[in-house]
């Protein structure tokens, strides 16, 4: 499976921070916003990545991310010109998706916790499980009315409804930004029409799906957290929540060159040179720590 993380954007509800850099290089806590949906795929086994991003911002993920050697996975780039839309993350990586399946991450989406739901899904995505084609994802929240909304039968899992941002929701699950597709995205998202807000919504090409008969929901248990990083109140939060599970554990979250050990992406030699090349910093001493613990 191929891994599209969508980081371009506007940024507005950042202003003025967007004004230095672009709103998936601000800081959560000790690294910055883009380590965490790449993580997010590197922890799902995803290594073939295409990280979309504004033209203008291009050269400062290329600096901060290179071709993602260091972290063991095959990195590369595209530009969105205008923000049109997250379909068309699929439109322009129609030639990466290929005849693969693929997951698309939300640059400003952040998850911690188990991830055994999202692996399960990952697995009977690829496996082509009961038939489904398409799988979204389902958080329990207090405002969904601020994000996309799935309505189901929580007997059989069956997708009733699927909403953008409604006004009066008709149940309480959002979908977060991470999503799993077939290699018919692409096709899909070519054939769809912008919204009266004049973007090629997610919502409409999951809804293609649902017509289809094709799409599957999964449940996020309780254990797991989840932020949208858009705005400076959810930025503070998710930064204060990382910082706090940092300090009390002695662990990183989202360490990206410690997710490449750990899932087998990178040797402990080629560790060892990573380490060499990290500018001496306490990140750099985790690091040392990491390996040491290593067996
Ligand atoms: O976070 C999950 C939610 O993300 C979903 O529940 C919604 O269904 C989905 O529409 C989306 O809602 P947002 O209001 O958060 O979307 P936003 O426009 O903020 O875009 C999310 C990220 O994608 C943001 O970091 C910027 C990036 N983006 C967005 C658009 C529309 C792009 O890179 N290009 C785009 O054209």
């Amino acid at each position: 499976m191929k891994g599209i993380i969508l980081a371009g954007g506007a940024g507005n509800r950042l202003y003025p921070l967007t004004q230095i850099t672009t709103k998936q290089l601000q800081p959560v806590y000790d690294k910055p916003m883009i380590y965490y949906p790449l993580a997010m795929l590197m922890l799902n086994g995803i290594k073939d990545i295409l990280l979309i991003t504004t033209e203008k911002d291009q050269p400062s993920f290329k600096n901060l991310l290179g071709d993602g050697g260091r972290f063991g996975v095959s990195l590369q780039y595209a530009t969105q010109a205008a923000p049109k839309g997250i379909s068309e993350a699929f439109i322009i990586g129609e030639k990466f998706i290929g005849k693969d399946d693929v997951a698309l991450v939300l640059g400003d989406n952040l998850f911690y916790g188990s991830f055994e739901v999202f692996r399960n899904a990952v697995k009977s995505q690829q496996a082509k499980a009961k038939g489904i084609s398409a799988r979204v994802f389902a958080y329990g929240v207090s405002d969904p009315e601020r994000y996309g909304v799935v309505e189901f039968d929580k007997a059989t899992m069956k997708v009733l409804t699927i909403e953008e941002k409604p006004a009066k929701p008709k149940s309480t699950y959002a979908i977060p930004g991470f999503y799993l597709f077939d290699n018919t995205v692409a096709k899909r998202a070519l054939k769809q029409q912008p919204s009266p807000r004049g973007e090629l919504e997610i919502t409409d090409l999951i809804k293609t799906y649902l017509h289809d008969g094709l799409l599957g929901v999964e449940i996020i248990n309780r254990g797991m957290a989840w932020f949208d990083t858009g705005t400076p109140q959810s930025l503070l939060e998710a930064s204060s929540f990382i910082g706090a599970i940092e300090q009390r554990q002695g662990m990183k979250v989202a360490c990206l060159e410690e997710i490449a050990l750990r899932m087998n992406f990178v040797t402990a030699s080629q560790f060892q040179k990573i380490i060499d090349e990290t500018p001496k910093s306490s990140y750099r001493e985790y690091l040392r720590q990491v390996l040491g613990e290593f067996a």
